[in-house]
Parts: C-alpha cells; structure tokens; sequence
C-alpha cells in the first residue's frame, strides 16, 4: 500500500473529469483508483436531462472496474478489489464521494483501501464507518 502513486492515480481522476458530461450543474468530476491486480480505472459524472438520473463519477468507474475486469476460464470477469481512490473536480480540488457513492466504493473495496481526502489518505473505514455490505447478507 505505500507504492501508490498518488499523483498519477490524481492525475488520472483529473483527465477522467475532462471527459464528464456536465450540462447541468457545470461541476465535472472525475475518480480514479488503483485495483489489487495493478489496474487503474476511472470514471466521469455523466448527467441527465431528468436531472435524478445522474450518474455520479463513481458509478462510472465502477463500471469501468468490470469492464476492464480480465476474465477467468468460464468467462466471468475477475474485476478485482480497489486498494487507492481520489477525486477531483476540473479544477483538480478534492472532492469526497457522496453518500450514495461511499456504499457503491464498499462494495468493491480491499480491507485496507484508502481514499485520498482533503488532507491526504483515509482508510475507506472512516469514509463509510459502521458499514452495510455484502457480509451482513451471508
Ligand atoms: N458528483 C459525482 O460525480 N460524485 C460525487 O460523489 C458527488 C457528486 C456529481 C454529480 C453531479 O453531476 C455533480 O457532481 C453535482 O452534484
């Protein structure tokens, strides 16, 4: 966990914010994170004329997380845990997820993921404490 290179993954969120589609509220986001397998996904926020039907950045990059998952023998994809996470603005200033999107990062997170907050790392604990998750079902 101390190899991540924060200002590539930043620099990533940064140029995914470049791609939102923002008409709306004007505030392009983009989210980047490194996977446990060595990938670096990312996403935009991507707007909607019935403006509740947002996709938020996160949600993109969760998306991106499965479909650039590799795949095993039967064809499942493998898409792997999120171990570092930043957002940005379009002007590159930090910005937490909404509480919708802390539960959609849960999901897919490694135990010691962290998230880059206003003044450097968090563990995803203390983004989400208390969580709900996939082990309160089993
Ligand atoms: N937004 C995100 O993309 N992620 C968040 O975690 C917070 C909000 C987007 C949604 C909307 O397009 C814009 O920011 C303003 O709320």
């Amino acid at each position: 966990m101390g190899d991540v290179d924060w200002t590539a993954l930043r620099a990533a969120a940064l140029a995914a914010a470049a791609r939102a589609h923002a008409p709306y509220s004007g505030f392009r986001v983009g989210a980047a994170a490194l996977v446990d397998d060595g990938r670096t996904v990312a996403g935009c926020n991507v707007e909607n004329a019935s403006y509740g039907l947002t996709l938020c950045a996160e949600c993109s990059l969760v998306s991106d997380l499965h479909m650039s998952a590799p795949t095993d023998a039967r064809g499942r994809p493998r898409p792997g845990r999120l171990v570092a996470f930043v957002c940005v603005n379009a002007a590159d200033e930090v910005t937490m997820p909404c509480g919708r999107c802390r539960q959609l990062l849960w999901e897919f997170r490694a135990p010691e993921m962290l998230v880059w907050g206003p003044s450097g790392p968090l563990p995803m604990t203390a983004v989400l404490p208390e969580a709900f998750g996939p082990d309160d079902l089993s």
